[in-house]
């Protein structure tokens, strides 16, 4: 098999085969012109991850998330990607009930969103829905350690398996996710030596966030590298931009034009004289 990044578009057979010799990169996307200079830029797998309710919709939990709003998003993704395989979070409720409506609902991130894979939180207690999902041939990465529509049990957004049990419960229900066949697990704020032991046991790629270094690839939220979001900066995310200020300023400097006078100009208005056809006619 081709190295991960000389491969495209990146299938799951190829995300798989890379544990062990390439790093894994996925990153959030929740729209058409980002996923696409994400692909560009290189991203292994683009997730359009449920995490839109708090970093795009300003919600304080990813609990509102609905099948509507994330295939809506999915397709605007999957549309945009040439070459990143693109994963579709399933949103709360949409597998935990019932084995039957989480097929159906994987499904649709399928036929609808145009998704190569779903996304499932939670480990042994969403088994019977993984493997109902699996058995119709749709690929799923499992999600084990803070998995945030769990949000309320937990008390809040806090570090998974600092204690033994806890740890070894984690541990259990990564196994029990890679036997039942998921292609690879996303390993959510739990300390670096558990998600190292996570990794060296299971023969699938670990993806972390907040897990340290020794899983076999890195997922963060767009929104928080690019640094979109002036308040929420934890511990495990890196800044790569500041997009806030980019955009406050241009924001500013916009906003001071059309006071003083200055935009639009000449070249920016229309004059009676035919002009070359439009490329957008509003
Ligand atoms: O919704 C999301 O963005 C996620 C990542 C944090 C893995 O699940």
């Amino acid at each position: 098999m081709p190295n991960l990044s000389q491969t495209s578009p990146v299938t799951v057979p190829a995300l798989v085969s890379a544990k062990g010799s390439e790093k894994i990169a996925m990153m959030t996307a929740y729209d058409a012109p980002s996923a696409a200079l994400l692909d560009e830029a290189g991203m292994d797998v683009l997730l359009v991850g449920d995490s839109i309710e708090m970093a795009v919709y300003g919600q304080p939990n990813t609990l509102s998330a609905t099948m509507d709003s994330m295939l809506r998003h999915a397709r605007a993704v999957s549309g945009a990607a040439r070459r990143a395989l693109v994963v579709g979070d399933m949103p709360f409720l949409s597998y935990q009930a019932d084995a039957k409506d989480a097929v159906v609902n994987a499904g649709r991130f399928l036929t609808e969103g145009g998704c190569a894979a779903v996304k499932v939180e939670g480990g042994r207690r969403v088994l019977a829905s993984v493997e109902a999902i699996l058995s119709a041939d749709i690929p799923v990465m499992g999600h084990v350690g803070l998995t945030p529509q769990s949000f309320h049990k937990f008390g809040g957004f806090k570090v998974q398996g600092r204690q033994a049990n806890a740890a070894r419960e984690i541990l259990e229900d990564a196994v029990a996710l890679a036997q039942a066949g998921c292609f690879a697990l996303v390993l959510e704020c739990v300390p670096r030596s558990l998600a190292s032991e996570i990794t060296e046991t299971v023969p699938v790629p670990t993806i972390g966030i907040g897990a340290g270094p020794s899983c076999d690839g890195q997922v963060l939220v767009f929104h928080d590298v690019m640094g979109w979001n002036r308040q929420f900066q934890p511990k495990f995310v890196r800044r790569y931009a500041d997009l806030s200020t980019t955009i406050a300023d241009a924001a500013r400097h916009f906003a001071r034009d059309v006071k003083d006078g200055s935009f639009p100009n000449e070249q920016e208005s229309f004059s009676e004289a035919p002009t070359p056809a439009l490329r957008r006619v509003y």
